[in-house]
């Protein structure tokens, strides 16, 4: 590959980039994708030195960092002014139009997340800085170079602070819960404390492996010289940042009113959370002469959406049998509108939450709807006890299928492998977008093919016929057409998406991957030593896959055979040389990121793992080595710089 060529793969891979994360449109496959990721990261392993800065190798999420430092914003981050209703509106609209009469507004939502700056420096990503106190924040941007849909380089070259919001989608949110859940870890409250959380990992490949997303909403020091914030906000939309769900222009007080109510409404629709609408005034020139409270700005109010809590009774408590055959109790509460939305049903997240709140059949509760995820119990009003509450007993029996449940504490597990709601789940599971994505299969349709006795497991999907999908209640020949189109297009998959189909405790979508470029379709038969050597993958991981396979190889196989994955490539057997079969770690910084340096040594035949022990070989180390060099020297671990191990290569 030429460097011209290199920097047409650079510049292709980030226009795939923009249109998956910045547009939500993709315009490739994954597997092509990847296989332009791997040319490029083969040019750049053998030119080091001449890596372009707006590569897609240079977000590796591969650096562990002792603390974060603090670093100054250039200009001070300020906060907002809330107002609730349409009379707190129209004090604020009079307020400002007695400070200029001749003003525009311009009204975008509020996300509920955590707020970044990011510096750019001749147009590269200098910095990204946590709002800290307004004025200094913590120095974070290996992890903020983890989140794909802000720009590692931008057209404009002089300096400027972009502003926004880091948030996490709400059905991110769901699933890092529920992965947190499983692992028996403590709940995110809410999406705020989710992408705060994520965003402050030491551990940046942590960071990278949350779905964060950055929505831009302003900008700090810069220079441009558009008059109108629309037109600056414009600009920044054009150099690959997202845009909102809905902005608009609006001249006054009914405007504001109507965009205000029509955001209120989408809400719902919209992938992340939102917790008001931002208005600000548009003429940058009455910004200025407007100015600043000590504490806000006046050209600027954030119009909170209303108060989501309601108070209600719980009627009962039900019990839903997981995938997995968890048993989550949920809340069935007295029918009461939120905003809109009426409320049956509140998430109790497991029995040890029902213990430690106390929650009893009768209750008065302040139930929560945080801006569209499942609603919750946030408070029961013991004051409000007549007596006539029941504590909850924990049930012994399966809900479903009867047979005796598994105490693991917070958790209770049904463990009949038979049991109806585990198999239909496992089948929406096998199914659902991260697995085979099978268009059209949602829970509905999964349990009329499963109580039709058309579809007992999900080998079965693969021989049904049009003739049996038009026996099912609202099926017609072009919906039966379409869903078996959609089975049949989900064979040749990806295979970590067939990995992670299996539905493995304890395997999600990162260690599918990881097991699927490292394994192939060999993954079956890797033994516990090579299961660990992976990065990520500990020996609670280890054991579910050895045992997942011990009990179900044959079932794997036949499925296999039926999806027809695509093997990812494995490497070629390596020549000899003094890395071969050894296990290494690597840290500190190094000339080159460390996934080339990583991918080097694995197509040397070396196990690259994350941590020091006493069966590493190696530790190669760069600037800045931390505690894993002290630990490797502490074992007697050979300790060798970057320059010896490109030395013993020669
Ligand atoms: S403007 C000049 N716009 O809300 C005023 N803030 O309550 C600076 N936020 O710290 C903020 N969406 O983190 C602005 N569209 C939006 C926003 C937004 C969310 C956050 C931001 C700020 C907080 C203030």
């Amino acid at each position: 590959m030429t460097h011209e060529n290199y920097l047409q793969a650079v510049e292709k891979l980030n226009l795939y980039a923009y249109h998956y994360y910045v547009l939500d449109d993709p315009l490739t496959t994954d597997e092509a994708y990847d296989a332009l990721y791997h040319e490029a990261v083969a040019y750049e392993e053998q030119n080091p030195d001449k890596i372009a800065p707006d590569s897609p190798t240079q977000r590796v999420g591969d650096r562990v960092s002792e603390g974060f430092e603090k670093a100054a914003h250039l200009s001070r981050m300020w906060s907002l002014e809330d107002i609730f209703d349409a009379s707190g509106l129209e004090k604020w609209l009079t307020k400002t139009y007695k400070l200029d009469s001749n003003i525009t507004f311009y009204c975008e939502p509020k996300y509920d997340g955590a707020s970044l700056n990011l510096i750019y420096e001749e147009g590269k990503l200098s910095k990204g800085i946590t709002r800290g106190d307004g004025s200094i924040g913590e120095l974070i941007t290996q992890n903020v170079k983890t989140i794909r849909s802000i720009p590692l380089t931008i057209p404009h070259k002089e300096t400027i602070e972009i502003r926004g919001e880091v948030v996490l989608y709400k059905e991110e949110f769901e699933r890092i819960n529920q992965e947190r859940l499983q692992n028996g870890e403590a709940l995110f409250a809410n999406p705020r404390n989710a992408a705060a959380g994520s965003l402050r990992q030491l551990d940046s490949s942590i960071t990278a492996s949350r779905k964060l997303v950055f929505l831009p909403y302003g900008v700090g020091e810069n220079t441009l010289t558009e008059r109108l914030l629309s037109e600056k906000m414009e600009k920044i939309y054009s150099w690959g940042f997202k845009q909102p769900p809905l902005r608009a222009t609006c001249q006054g007080f009914s405007e504001i009113e109507a965009i205000y109510e029509q955001m209120q409404t989408e809400r719902e629709s919209y992938a992340m959370m939102l917790d008001g609408m931002v208005v600000k005034v548009n003429e940058i020139a009455a910004q200025i002469d407007m100015g600043y409270t000590v504490k806000v700005p006046r050209f600027s109010v954030a119009y909170k959406f209303p108060a989501v809590e309601k108070i209600t009774r719980i009627k009962d408590i039900l019990l839903q049998v997981g995938r997995s055959g968890a048993v989550t109790p949920v809340a069935l509460v007295e029918p009461t509108d939120i905003e809109g939305v009426i409320v049956e049903r509140a998430t109790l997240h497991n029995f040890d939450e029902i213990d430690r709140k106390d929650i009893r059949i009768g209750d008065n509760v302040i139930i929560l709807r945080s801006g569209d995820v499942i609603p919750k119990i946030i408070k029961v009003l013991t004051h409000e006890r007549t007596g006539s509450e029941k504590p909850y007993a924990r049930p012994e029996l399966c809900p479903v299928c009867g047979s005796e449940l598994l105490d693991e504490g917070a958790l209770l597990k049904c463990q009949n492998l038979r049991c109806d709601a585990r198999v239909v789940n496992s089948i929406i599971y096998f199914a659902s977008k991260p697995c085979l994505n099978i268009d059209g299969l949602g829970d509905k349709i999964v349990e009329a093919l499963y109580n039709a006795h058309l579809v007992r497991s999900v080998i079965d999907l693969f021989g049904l016929s049009k003739e049996q999908l038009l026996t099912l209640e609202g099926f017609k020949e072009k919906k039966a057409q379409n869903l078996l189109d959609a089975i049949e297009h989900a064979k040749g998959c990806d295979y970590y998406r067939f990995i992670n189909s299996l539905g493995i405790e304890h395997i999600g979508e990162v260690a599918s991957k990881t097991l699927a470029d490292r394994f192939g379709f060999g993954f079956i038969d890797a033994t516990k030593e090579e299961l660990m050597a992976c990065e990520g993958v500990g020996e609670e991981m280890a054991e579910s896959v050895l045992e997942f396979v011990r009990v179900n190889r044959q079932t794997i196989l036949e499925l296999q055979n039926a999806v027809a994955p695509k093997e990812p490539q494995k490497r070629a057997e390596a020549h000899d040389n003094p890395f071969k079969g050894r296990t290494v770690v690597l840290t500190g910084t190094m000339s080159e990121s460390r996934d080339a340096i990583k991918e080097l040594l694995e197509s040397l035949g070396a196990k690259v793992s994350g941590s020091v022990s006493k069966k590493t070989d190696y530790l190669i180390y760069g600037e800045d080595a931390g505690s894993k060099y002290d630990k490797a020297s502490a074992l007697g671990v050979a300790c060798i710089e970057e320059k010896e191990m490109r030395e013993m290569l020669k």
